[in-house]
């Protein structure tokens, strides 16, 4: 049977990927938590490959707070850049396909219409020049790596937009929200699922390199909080803002919806609406 390494097994997309897990009965997967393997930890790492032999390796491990990766730059680097590259390594060693997540922040947000997998990334905060680089470091020290990079990803678990706009909208009767950035939500159920759904279709010939998935439909954050609103029948009052009127340590792309008719044709997957999807995960929460 085929052994899966999983990281960041508290990550929100590494819980919802144990829930997918049990329907694939053909992987033995083995979920590791920051504890029990630090990715930044050169020895664990090696003696969780040796241990395993892994055929896949997904890496949900992230430093993943955007305004605070500004100021704490180097654990940020370590974390999304440098360790990415062990990992990488350790997969070429040991013949692993490495499946690495990555984000729509490596894009600067001038796009017109969505980002395809070829468009010149230009990320605009430290964040997402950690995540650029460790795409390179990914694709550059392992043939058989796979990225895929995903957008304003929420869940059940965890925490993420969704589940500070139900907290908000229970605590207060007015709420201002983002109206100028567009980008699709991923239910980071969905995102799992097509995870599974590519390791099962690898094939030795399988095209590894860079994907994008996310949910189908492209909105802004005040629509998504609009979706909330009424999908949880809320009373709260919310005002659409600009970017300029809620400033943060971090700039933010204005744009950065995803083509994904890559992942589409090589995995056959197949997408959902962000709304379809939202209403499933409220109806958890
Ligand atoms: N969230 C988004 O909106 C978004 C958007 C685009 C792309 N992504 C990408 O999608 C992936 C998954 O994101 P997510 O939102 O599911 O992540 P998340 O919920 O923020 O979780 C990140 C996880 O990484 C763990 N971690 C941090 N440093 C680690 C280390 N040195 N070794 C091992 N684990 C470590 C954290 O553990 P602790 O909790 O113990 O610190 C946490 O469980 C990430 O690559 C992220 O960059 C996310």
């Amino acid at each position: 049977m085929e052994s899966v390494i999983v990281s960041g097994k508290n990550s929100q997309l590494g819980q919802e990927l144990q829930l997918v897990a049990l329907r694939y009965p053909q992987f033995n997967f083995y979920f590791y938590t920051k504890e029990e393997l630090d990715i930044s930890n050169a020895a664990q790492l090696e003696k969780s490959f040796s241990k395993h032999h892994p055929a896949f390796f997904i890496n949900c491990a992230a430093y993943t707070a955007v305004d605070k990766a500004e100021t704490v730059q180097e654990a940020a680097y370590i974390i999304n850049a440098e360790s990415v590259g062990h990992i990488a390594k350790l997969c070429k060693k040991f013949n692993t396909t490495l499946i690495h997540i990555s984000s729509d922040y490596v894009f600067d947000g001038k796009n017109k219409s969505p980002y395809h997998e070829y468009d010149t990334t230009n990320p605009i905060n430290y964040y997402g020049y950690t995540k650029y680089i460790g795409e390179k470091l990914a694709l550059e020290n392992n043939d058989k790596t796979i990225i895929i990079r995903t957008s304003w990803v929420y869940s059940a678990f965890g925490q993420n937009f969704v589940k500070t706009m139900i907290r908000l909208m229970q605590e207060r009767s007015e709420l201002n929200v983002v109206n100028d950035q567009h980008g699709s939500p991923t239910y980071a159920k969905d995102l799992a699922a097509a995870i599974l759904s590519i390791m099962k279709r690898q094939a030795p010939n399988a095209e590894y390199g860079i994907y994008h998935f996310s949910n189908e439909g492209i909105i802004s954050w005040f629509d998504f909080a609009c979706a909330i609103k009424e999908l949880k029948h809320f009373d709260c009052n919310l005002h659409p803002v600009s970017t300029a009127e809620y400033p943060t340590p971090a700039k933010r792309p204005l744009y950065t919806a995803l083509n994904k008719e890559k992942i589409v044709v090589a995995y056959h997957i197949q997408l959902r609406n962000w709304k379809e999807s939202l209403k499933e995960c409220l109806e958890l929460l």
